[in-house]
């Protein structure tokens, strides 16, 4: 038995060192595909759950308790260190962060400030009464990285082609510059509260960032990315780094300073473990939407990911993004159980 989160298999997979077994997580663990999540937020708006830190410990366990696996991940969003430092937004069911007044010049840029520790001691209390509830199991921690975090500011919502934010990077540069540099403090700032508290590991969420090209990424992104994961790199904290439809940009991903990169479903495990590189772990990648196939499907999907992670240096089994609200649970308690098993062989 471990005693310790530093002794999991999650850890020691970040870190490439060997494993028992295969550890697995996944994203959006928590969340509406169990009832006794969907129970728990009845008349309680998104940003309030976040807020309290009783319903934020229950709500990071339901999915532990249930399945086993192997990390926790901090129940909480990428809006909230937003929020936080008082901008007007709000999590719409169905929908996802609306931003009440959408940044698009210097004066909106210029009014995000950083964020300070007491902006979210609810952050740090449930941190840390989690740690203690959790023992041995690691607790993963994240923020919205400056891409992601940008593009609901400046469209002021969801977005499927970035158009806003897309014209401030390319046509108003220094603008979109200074918008980042405020990001990168808030996220870092942000990630920094939840280590202090005691999380295990950290991971950076730019899904979006896939819409753009790889050199694009290099000028407009990754100096921000740098800075954040530079920023951690005394802590000796795994960080992981993912975002979706990243194909093209995988070794960027790395690049930047990951010590994990986190793979959607689209690129197969052993061609992502080439476009990555040495000297860093894979995360992933069954596509979400197989687990509404029948299980025998889960099972054949799931044993191609293990055996074509024999080719990346470590690795954590997840989904290729957040598992969809339709899943039937008893799918993830199967699957969490199929990998440790056939892992462990
Ligand atoms: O993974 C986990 O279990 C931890 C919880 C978590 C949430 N949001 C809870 C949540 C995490 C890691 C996030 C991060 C997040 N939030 C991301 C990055 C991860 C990703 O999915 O790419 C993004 C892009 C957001 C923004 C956001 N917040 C979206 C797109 C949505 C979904 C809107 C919807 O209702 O479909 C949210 C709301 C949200 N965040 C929910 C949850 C459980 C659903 C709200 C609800 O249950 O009412």
């Amino acid at each position: 038995m471990t005693s310790e989160p530093a002794d999991s298999a999650f850890l020691r997979a970040c870190r490439r060192r060997p494993v028992s077994h295969t550890p697995v997580w996944f994203m959006r663990q928590a969340g509406r595909s169990l009832p006794e999540y969907r129970a728990l937020r009845e008349g309680v708006p998104m940003l309030t759950a976040c807020a309290t830190p009783d319903l934020v410990v229950e709500i990071t366990m339901q999915p532990v308790r249930r399945y086993g696996v192997d990390a926790a991940i901090l129940f909480s969003d990428i809006v909230v260190p937003l929020k936080a430092i008082g901008v007007d937004l709000d999590i719409k069911p169905g929908i996802g962060p609306v931003v009440a007044e959408p940044i698009r010049d210097a004066k909106a840029a210029e009014a995000l400030r950083p964020i300070e520790p007491g902006d979210v001691s609810y952050i740090t209390e449930a941190v840390q009464a989690l740690t203690k509830e959790l023992g041995a199991t690691p607790l993963i921690g994240f923020a919205g990285a400056p891409f992601t975090l940008a593009s609901y500011l400046i469209e002021g919502g969801p977005s499927k082609n970035h158009d806003h934010t897309k014209a401030m990077m390319y046509g108003e540069p220094g603008l979109w510059h200074a918008l980042m540099d405020r990001l990168t403090e808030i996220t870092l700032g942000f990630l920094r509260v939840q280590l202090a508290a005691g999380a295990s590991a950290v991971q950076l969420f730019d899904s979006w960032v896939g819409a753009v090209s790889p050199d694009d990424y290099r000028e407009f992104v990754l100096p921000y990315t740098s800075r954040i994961f530079d920023g951690l790199a005394g802590l000796d904290v795994p960080r992981i780094h993912f975002g979706v439809g990243t194909g093209e940009l995988l070794g960027l991903l790395g690049e930047a300073g990951a010590d994990v990169v986190g793979v959607d479903w689209r690129v197969p495990l052993d061609e992502a473990a080439r476009r990555v590189g040495p000297g860093k772990a894979l995360q992933g990648n069954l596509d979400p939407a197989i687990l509404l196939a029948p299980w025998e499907v889960v099972e054949r999907r799931a044993g191609d990911i293990l055996t074509r992670a024999a080719k990346a240096e470590g690795h954590v089994f997840n989904l290729g993004h957040g598992v969809l609200p339709g899943t039937d649970p008893d799918q993830l308690a199967r699957l969490t159980d199929f990998v440790h098993e056939a892992s462990a062989r």
